[in-house]
């Protein structure tokens, strides 16, 4: 009997720890908190309802939310349209407005008034109007029975209908996008504003201080922000740029709390997370962890430390490859981190065992194993055939098409047309790529990386996806990449801006054979032919296979935990995360408090290093200890961690008080904690906030830009 009592306690124990464990793990959609989660957020703190978060009849927080440009999210903070998001979510668009003379990206931006504000063709914020679950609507005439591509041409052929009844009549875009691998469907309607101009940013030495360095680590001291305000036109409602626009009024915007987090604090992230895949068999991660990310890894750090001799070297460089050299460094570290991230958690093993529970239980009855017990063996089968044609398709991205020429090569494919009107029109878009791509190109660079990656791809691809190309660089120049890369960027018109642009305005039909022969664009080409031709039609395929195991595996995971609340993977679409302020204990003997201050920017500060080179201006005022109203304990508060469970497209998301308040902006995540997107560690991950009293602090007492301030809507 004892021995049945204590057996008995430790299951109980187990359990609690377990549901412990995984408790700020989530991204929910704002719908289903009504009946999923609203209890347990106001339970841990929050003293929102559910309708405050998001309504389709009133205002809600969802209102001041939206998607930021092509992949972050930003908030509404007055009630003049002023919009806060982080700076590397703007750092395109200050970098487009930087120049050598004019240099924002060093120097920062503030607009005095709003005359001074700049606009920026192609950004644009959505706004999510409402949305709905339609499985029925999705699923309708489809069964069980038809074949995976049957069913993705009737799906496809729903949407579509879903989609035009969604925006008959009205300027809203409408989005379908599946939930659960397949098994639910929900339509998600926005409307786009066009007009979104630039107001504020803070030096780089602020806003991406610690940089690259510093970049998935905590503890942290970047002033992430960036400051835009979205126009309307005169009624309010979306228009392309114009003078005449004036600022948009939100239904809703947040209240900025200045009264600091304290640990154990209820936090909410409320945002747009990109993507994650937290229901992976061990076959995936396997492949992911051992057979993709480290040749994703060595590829980017090849082309980094290349690029990083380059914009040493030239200031011009700097700033042209500045954007790039961010976003290639940024998932370099990612997946270093994530790999280590899951090896420490032992998620390969994790995953096995719940795959044995799962054996078990569809085996457990012939209905269940008629279903469900095939699963499992398919998805092994299907990895191992995936894994080749996954090594060529990581290549071909991360060499062939990290080569830039090859990249503009590729983009002159549109003028390969016999319609004049057509050519006409893309022969003036065809101009405009080339600006842009001239603008932050140095050919010298470039044709380093080509050089070094193309001998790369040929060291690790298997033969079988080798281009044709590779025959001519044996026989006619003895696998000499150097004097093969002398040949294509001598001698093609698309590597120099006079050559390219004739080559653009006097294009005809019979150009296209002269394109053809053009050394860097058959190099392109080849590519693009084995690609085609060896790999995208058995990956998708296979894809295709997997994507219905997907779909099964899921369903069949949710009824054997039926008391489990799921949530669905990230994509792009909004959700609510919440947990706590919180430290953490990255390794043995380490522990990391929760917040960051000012003195610690000092601590690192050092004008021989690049990212830790801390402004004149900033330095004074820490000297004079010139804080104003922001000065808690002697210092200014920096950055906080917390345990929401987030990922890349969160960037920017408001981090919100249990009372709706604004209390900081996501910015990153933390090293050890970067697995999440596969697998999360309620021990390990943390999500990284910039204290929104830091952004008050350096708009007002750094960039002197108190107006600012004045808009918004302050407690204390
Ligand atoms: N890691 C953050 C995110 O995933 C910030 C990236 C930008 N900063 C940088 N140093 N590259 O987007
Ligand atoms: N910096 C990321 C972004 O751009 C957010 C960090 C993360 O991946 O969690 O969205």
């Amino acid at each position: 009997m004892k021995k049945i009592i204590s057996y008995l306690l430790v299951v109980i124990l187990i359990i609690i720890s377990s549901l412990k464990l995984r408790a700020d793990e989530g991204m929910w959609l704002p719908i289903l908190l009504e009946t999923l989660k609203i209890k347990d957020m106001q339970a841990k703190g929050c003293k929102l309802s559910a309708e405050d978060i998001y309504s389709v009849n009133n205002a809600s927080l969802k209102d001041a939310v939206v998607i930021f440009g092509g992949g972050c999210t930003g908030e509404l903070v007055s009630e003049k349209g002023l919009l806060i998001t982080n700076h590397h979510c703007g750092y395109g668009t200050i970098q487009k407005h930087s120049s050598v003379e004019k240099d924002y990206l060093t120097n920062g931006f503030w607009a005095m008034s709003q005359e001074e504000e700049l606009s920026n063709p192609g950004l644009s914020v959505k706004f999510l109007v409402r949305m709905e679950e339609v499985t029925d609507a999705v699923l309708k005439d489809v069964s069980e029975t038809m074949t995976e591509v049957m069913r993705h041409e009737k799906i496809s052929a729903n949407i579509d209908t879903l989609i035009k009844q969604a925006t008959k009549g009205n300027q809203y875009l409408a989005v379908v996008e599946s939930m659960f691998l397949g098994n639910n469907y929900y339509l998600f309607i926005y409307e786009e504003y066009k007009d979104v101009r630039l107001v504020g940013a803070p030096p780089s030495a602020i806003g991406k201080f610690g940089g690259d360095t510093d970049n998935w680590m905590w503890p942290r001291h970047t002033g992430d922000f960036s400051i835009f305000r979205v126009y309307a036109d005169k009624d309010n409602k979306p228009a392309e740029y114009s003078a005449d626009n004036v600022p948009y009024k939100p239904k809703k915007f947040f209240p900025i709390s200045m009264k600091g987090v304290k640990e154990g604090d209820f936090t909410m992230v409320f945002g747009y997370p990109g993507s994650t895949t937290e229901y992976l068999t061990s076959y995936a991660v396997k492949m992911i962890s051992e057979n993709e990310n480290p040749h994703q890894i060595k590829l980017r750090e090849k082309r980094l430390e290349i690029m990083k001799a380059d914009m040493d070297a030239s200031d011009k460089v700097r700033i042209q490859y500045s954007s790039k050299y961010a976003g290639i460094a940024n998932y370099w570290k990612k997946w270093i981190g994530e790999n280590r991230g899951l090896k420490k958690l032992d998620a390969i093993e994790k995953k096995e065992a719940l795959e044995e529970d799962f054996t078990k239980w569809a085996n457990s009855s012939p209905e269940l194993k008629a279903k469900y017990a095939n699963i499992l063996p398919e998805y092994k089968k299907l990895y191992s055939q995936l894994s080749p044609y996954n090594l060529a398709l990581t290549y071909f991205f991360e060499s062939a098409l990290a080569i830039e020429i090859i990249q503009f090569s590729n983009k002159f494919n549109r003028l390969k047309t016999h319609n004049s009107e057509t050519l006409k029109n893309n022969k003036e878009s065809m101009l405009n790529t080339s600006k842009s791509f001239f603008k932050d190109y140095n050919m010298p660079t470039d044709k380093k990386v080509f050089i070094s990656l193309l001998k790369m791809y040929k060291e690790n691809v298997p033969t079988e996806f080798l281009p044709k190309i590779y025959k001519l660089i044996e026989t006619k120049y003895n696998n000499d990449y150097q004097a093969y890369a002398d040949f294509v960027y001598s001698k093609s018109v698309l590597s120099n801006e006079e050559k390219s642009n004739a080559f653009i305005n006097n294009f005809t039909t019979k150009s296209i054979k002269k394109l053809e022969n053009d050394p860097a664009y058959q190099l392109s080409n080849s590519f693009i032919e084995m690609y085609m031709e060896k790999v995208k039609p058995y990956f998708e395929t296979i894809n295709n296979q997997i994507d219905s195991l997907h779909r099964h595996y899921m369903k069949g995971l949710m009824e054997m935990q039926s008391d489990k609340i799921f949530y669905p993977d990230a994509n792009f679409t909004m959700r609510v995360t919440y947990g706590k302020v919180d430290d953490y204990y990255p390794r043995d003997g380490v522990h990391y408090k929760f917040y960051t201050n000012l003195d610690g920017i000092m601590e690192k500060d050092n004008p021989e290093i690049y990212d830790y080179d801390v402004p004149d201006k900033l330095k004074e005022l820490y000297i004079n200890k010139d804080y104003g109203q922001y000065e808690v304990d002697g210092s200014v508060p920096v950055c906080f961690t917390a345990s929401n469970h987030t990922t890349g497209g969160n960037s920017g998301s408001p981090v919100i008080d249990a009372d709706g308040n604004l209390i900081g902006v996501n910015f990153d995540r933390n090293w050890e904690g970067t697995m999440s997107d596969i697998m999360y560690d309620p021990n390990q991950c943390r999500n990284i906030t910039l204290d929104i009293r830091y952004l008050l602090f350096i708009v007002d007492k750094f960039a002197g830009a108190s107006h600012l301030i004045d808009e918004m809507t302050i407690i204390k």
